[in-house]
């Protein structure tokens, strides 16, 4: 594996092997588990050369602690990554991603921003786009992999390509779980055994929707997998919700292509997830 730490040096050898190569790229911020191991595959999968990048953008943290306790974990990320076969490692500090200090997007992107995480996190979308055009213009991938966990990153990623990378590919890889049920996050690092036990209850509550959706009423439908969260007294849910899976918006009826999205608090963790309903 080939590790870069400066912009410059990523574009020369990016422009050397575009002509020939394909480049599939997986951008991470690090604390790797098998959820971006599975986008690495994909990746090498159906491209020349995999480049993974790992930074922690401060500018999509809405919250300080958020952003002081994201687990850093390097070491363990450069074994991960070596045994899994990747063939490039972006490692930039905040001043090559942002040479001039952290700015943020300002372009209009619609409704999907004022939603869901847009609506909890206000301005983490924004910090997202930011970094991910930053990173696409610097690695100039063919194709880029992003897991289905962060449903709504996907589809702000999906327009971002739409308004200024239309050369790139989007893959949405499935989200990976835990025996368990409990979604892969680098996050779950910070839950400890009891909280871990508790957090599954969440896919749980996802599964139940999906089992009932388009045969019970939808509003008691949500009511009971709120019941299935909060049967643990250590989880609260911040939203979990049915709406429709390509922009977000409330779902018309059962017909809509739909899916259930949670947000919940597991002491000091913030856990995100969904399922689609179909
Ligand atoms: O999904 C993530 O890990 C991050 O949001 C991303 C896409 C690497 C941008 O910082």
């Amino acid at each position: 594996m080939i590790s870069f730490t400066t912009v410059n040096d990523l574009s020369a050898y990016i422009r050397e092997i575009k002509p020939t190569k394909t480049i599939g790229f997986v951008p991470t911020m690090g604390a790797l588990h098998q959820g971006h191991i599975s986008l690495i595959e994909q990746s090498k999968k159906i491209c020349d050369i995999t480049v993974c990048s790992i930074f922690v953008n401060p500018t999509q943290f809405n919250n300080a602690s958020d952003l002081e306790n994201y687990p850093r974990l390097i070491e363990n990320d450069l074994k991960l990554l070596l045994e899994n076969g990747c063939d490039v490692l972006f490692l930039p500090s905040v001043e090559q991603m942002y040479p001039n200090g952290l700015q943020k997007n300002e372009e209009d992107y619609g409704q999907v921003l004022k939603l869901f995480e847009g609506l909890h996190r206000p301005g983490h979308f924004d910090g997202v786009i930011t970094v991910v055009a930053r990173l696409f213009d610097i690695v100039k991938p063919h194709k880029s992999f992003f897991g289905q966990k962060d449903y709504q990153q996907c589809i702000v990623v999906a327009e971002l390509i739409k308004r200024k990378f239309p050369e790139i590919e989007l893959h949405i890889c499935p989200i990976q779980r835990e025996t368990s049920g409990l979604a892969m996050s680098s996050r779950n690092l910070r839950l400890n055994e009891t909280q871990k036990a508790d957090a599954l209850l969440i896919y749980k509550a996802l599964e139940h929707i999906k089992t009932g959706f388009g045969q019970k009423d939808l509003p008691r439908l949500i009511d009971e997998a709120k019941e299935i969260i909060t049967s643990s007294g250590l989880l609260t849910i911040e939203y979990l919700d049915v709406a429709n899976a390509i922009n977000l918006e409330p779902i018309e009826n059962s017909n809509t292509k739909a899916v259930a999205l949670a947000a919940v608090h597991c002491g000091p963790v913030r856990l995100i997830d969904n399922i689609l309903l179909d």
